[in-house]
């Protein structure tokens, strides 16, 4: 049988590594990307995202993966999977301008029979309201009759050992029956547990409270874990105890704030679509982000309270951030808290100084700052060394002890650190 083709518009965290998912499984893949440079970069064999290694790349590419911006590569495709970003706008709203950039582009190169798949998270509404009729629109064919539509939403978690493309569950909902199992069919041949959902809402929907679900219950233990502290309870350890449950409870960890592309930026898109629809408050998301974003300046009001017990200011005092991607052991630095945290410090005039095995220079408020060359000598030299992300290479117990104070706002460190 002849090899099968797929494109995967967007080569960014969540289009490459399907690209290569798709591309071990026996299509021939198209990368297809409007940034020259990464084109560039990945035909000659380098990845720029943690998951994928350089190696992976080339192995992709003895495997037929060709990485392009000419999108003419549409019209030779049996799938092509949309995966391009959905930041947020002026004033927080949904900005769709890649989702419609990519769709036209698709809709221009569209031929009859193909499998049209949206993976970039989205508003429940999106692939049927502005998708469906630009492809129409641009094309010149009708979403059904001629060319299947689905969505089908990522569920990637990046830098996990356990939970890959493979083993997590995909939901997949057509605009009908033929196309929810055209985009079962393409998954099916890489993913272990494709599922079939009723409606592409649905699908939508169900990304949405996915990742509102994980930003309502960490804003849970961050406005507990502020509480507790005064009321001079634990909080690590009762989440300890609460987690021996084995039914109807599950651990989330309190922390300098969320980060990343997601749960920053996810709910958003559901809370705008709620009141644009409906006309109220998505009251849960909004209280969550009021208790997550205050999360930052609460890090640095505890720094400041540290010095004082120590009868220093936080004004002229050495802060040494470790960790300052938005999660631990990967690269990615979109929407860390380090960056508010970094900002507040040098509002109250602190010197802000960071490392991280994984970043080498760092922007903030516009101006770089070199990472500490030698760890261990920044680390004793600094007032105050503050965990934000406990990478696997930090060895805290050493670094507890040789730090004149330390915070570590992921519960990891042993005493002396003083948790968050
Ligand atoms: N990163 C994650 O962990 C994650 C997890 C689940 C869902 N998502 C969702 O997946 C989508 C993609 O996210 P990402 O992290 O891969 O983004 P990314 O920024 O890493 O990559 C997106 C890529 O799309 C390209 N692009 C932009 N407009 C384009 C166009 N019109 N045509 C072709 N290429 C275009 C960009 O050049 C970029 O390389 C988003 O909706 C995001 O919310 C991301």
């Amino acid at each position: 049988m002849a090899k099968k083709t797929a494109t995967i518009v967007g080569q960014g965290y969540v289009g490459l590594p399907l690209a290569q998912a798709a591309a071990r499984a026996g299509w021939t893949v198209h990368g297809l990307d409007v940034t020259e440079s990464l084109v560039d970069m990945l035909n000659e064999g380098h990845s720029h995202v943690d998951d994928l290694s350089d190696a992976d790349i080339q192995e992709m590419q003895s495997l037929g993966y060709r990485a392009t911006t000419d999108p003419s590569v549409i019209a030779n495709s049996d799938v092509v999977v949309v995966c391009v970003p959905t930041p947020l706008g002026a004033g927080g709203s949904p900005d769709l301008g890649a989702v419609k950039g990519a769709s036209r582009t698709v809709g221009d190169n569209l031929v009859s029979g193909t499998t049209v798949i949206l993976e970039s998270t989205t508003y429940p509404g999106t692939t049927e309201d502005v998708v469906k009729p630009i492809l129409e629109m641009a094309s010149g064919l009708a979403a059904g009759a001629d060319f299947q539509l689905a969505y089908s939403p990522e569920r990637v978690d990046p830098g996990s050992k356990k939970f890959g493309i493979k083993n997590t569950p995909k939901l997949m909902g057509g605009i009908d029956d033929a196309s929810t199992q055209a985009a079962v069919a393409f998954y099916g041949t890489f993913v272990d547990q494709p599922v079939p959902m009723d409606g592409m809402r649905e699908a939508e929907t169900a990304k949405l409270l996915e990742n509102t679900f994980r930003h309502v219950n960490i804003a849970l233990v961050n406005e507990m874990s502020k509480f507790c502290k005064e009321l001079n309870i634990d909080i690590w350890e009762v989440i300890r105890g609460a987690s021996t449950k084995p039914f109807g409870f599950m651990k989330f960890m309190p922390g300098p704030g969320v980060g990343g592309h997601c749960i920053p930026i996810d709910p958003n898109y559901l809370s705008y679509e709620v009141r644009n629809q409906l006309g109220y408050p998505f009251r849960f998301v909004e209280l969550a982000q009021e208790i997550n974003n205050s999360m930052p300046r609460y890090v640095v009001d505890r720094v400041g309270a540290l010095l004082n017990e120590h009868r220093k200011p936080l004004n002229g005092s050495s802060v040494l951030l470790l960790g300052i991607t938005y999660k631990a052991d990967i690269a990615d630095q979109r929407e860390s808290p380090a960056i508010p945290v970094a900002e507040v410090l040098r509002e109250r005039g602190a010197d802000v100084r960071f490392h991280d095995p994984l970043v080498d220079s760092w922007k903030v408020d516009g101006t770089e700052i070199a990472r500490e060359q030698d760890l261990d000598q920044a680390v004793r030299d600094a007032d105050v060394v503050v965990i934000l992300q406990a990478h696997d290479s930090y060895d805290l117990e050493r670094l507890a002890a040789a730090s004149k104070i330390m915070l570590d706002t992921r519960g990891t460190a042993p005493k002396p650190a003083v948790l968050l």
